[in-house]
């Protein structure tokens, strides 16, 4: 069985085509990149129109296969900006009417989970799923996905790249400051807010903000960094605590970071879990992830009607029945 998945949640439009054995034939992408400032909804649709039947195109090049040879159409339904989510589900549509295939819309974060774990092999985790606009520490219980702790303002990509912003680095700036962690260990204090089970990040950005010229770029990435890391693993480890689970999977843009791999990586041995940490290509928003997520949904048994093939911006993670497992 061949699935082919079509992402356009938020910056990337991606196209991927994955089998019944998570093996991916293709993963083609392209991201919207902007000098400065965030995402403009229209802006994010008209990049995605523009780039849609290039990738497309690639994608089925690189697989090797015809679109006829295609079993299944995914897009990602949610969550994630309106303008850019309608392009991927008019695409989905577009090909499912033209070719007479069956169409499928899949919750986003819960495609990071499914891949990550058909990839690295673990079982039953309490998955951190951090990006730039989504952190939530999530594990499965009672056929839900449930969220036990996220953010309640800002993703902690977001917050990387709000302070690169502010030290004037270019987007994406998470990478550049993972590599500052580790040319510091000196500490400058920051607000550390952790409420209940969720993060709040806003307050933590500002302070890192107003040390810029006090304190040296260094150590000032090393403590932000330090501190938000340090949020996320506390959270987790609760998670943990809460649910027996002996598994940690991380996934989203953030867990190409050497520096949460090591935090949580050591809590993980603390605790005597094991951490997973899926291929980076994955972990970022694709194609990919929500073509397995359409291949293990069908083969369950989910079927979309035309007049289901609807996007949701706000479409949580909880809110889906886990009818796969
Ligand atoms: P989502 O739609 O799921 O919120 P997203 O649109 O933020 O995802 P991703 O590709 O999942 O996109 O994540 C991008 C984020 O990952 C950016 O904030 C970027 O700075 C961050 N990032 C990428 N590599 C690293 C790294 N090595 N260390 C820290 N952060 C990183
Ligand atoms: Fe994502």
């Amino acid at each position: 069985m061949l699935c082919l998945g079509i992402e356009s949640t938020a910056h990337t439009f991606g196209v991927g085509i994955v089998n019944e054995k998570c093996q991916i034939l293709a993963n083609e992408k392209h991201m919207h990149v902007t000098q400065e400032g965030g995402l403009i909804p229209h802006e994010l649709s008209e990049h995605h129109y523009q780039v849609a039947e290039s990738i497309l195109k690639k994608a089925l090049k690189k697989s090797g296969k015809k679109i006829e040879e295609i079993d299944v159409i995914a897009f990602a339904k949610g969550p994630g900006m309106g303008p850019a989510l309608r392009v991927g589900a008019l695409m989905a549509r577009i090909l499912s009417l033209e070719f007479q295939k069956p169409v499928l819309g899949v919750n986003h974060c819960i495609s990071h989970i499914e891949i990550g774990k058909a990839l690295t092999n673990c079982k039953d985790p309490i998955t951190v799923y951090a990006s730039g606009g989504n952190t939530q520490i999530i594990g499965l219980e009672n056929k839900r996905y449930r969220v036990f702790g996220e953010t309640l303002d800002i993703g902690i990509g977001n917050l990387l790249d709000s302070f690169g912003r502010s030290l004037g680095f270019g987007f994406p700036a998470g990478p550049k400051i993972d590599e500052m962690y580790f040319q510091s260990n000196k500490y400058s204090e920051l607000p550390y807010s952790v409420k209940g089970m969720d993060l709040v990040f806003s307050g933590l950005l500002t302070a890192a903000e107003t040390k810029i010229g006090k304190v040296p770029q260094k150590d000032l990435a090393f403590s932000l960094m330090h501190t938000a890391f340090a949020m996320l693993t506390e959270v987790t480890e609760r998670a943990l605590a809460h649910t027996e689970k002996k598994e940690v999977l991380l996934v989203g843009g953030v867990a190409a970071s050497k520096a949460l791999q090591k935090m949580l990586g050591k809590m993980c041995v603390e605790r005597g879990a094991k951490l997973f940490v899926p291929p980076k290509e994955v972990c970022m928003d694709c194609g990919a992830m929500i073509a397995w997520q359409g291949i293990i949904e069908f083969k369950a048994g989910k079927k979309h009607r035309l007049s289901d093939t609807t996007v949701q911006q706000r479409y949580r993670t909880d809110q889906v029945p886990i009818i796969w497992l």
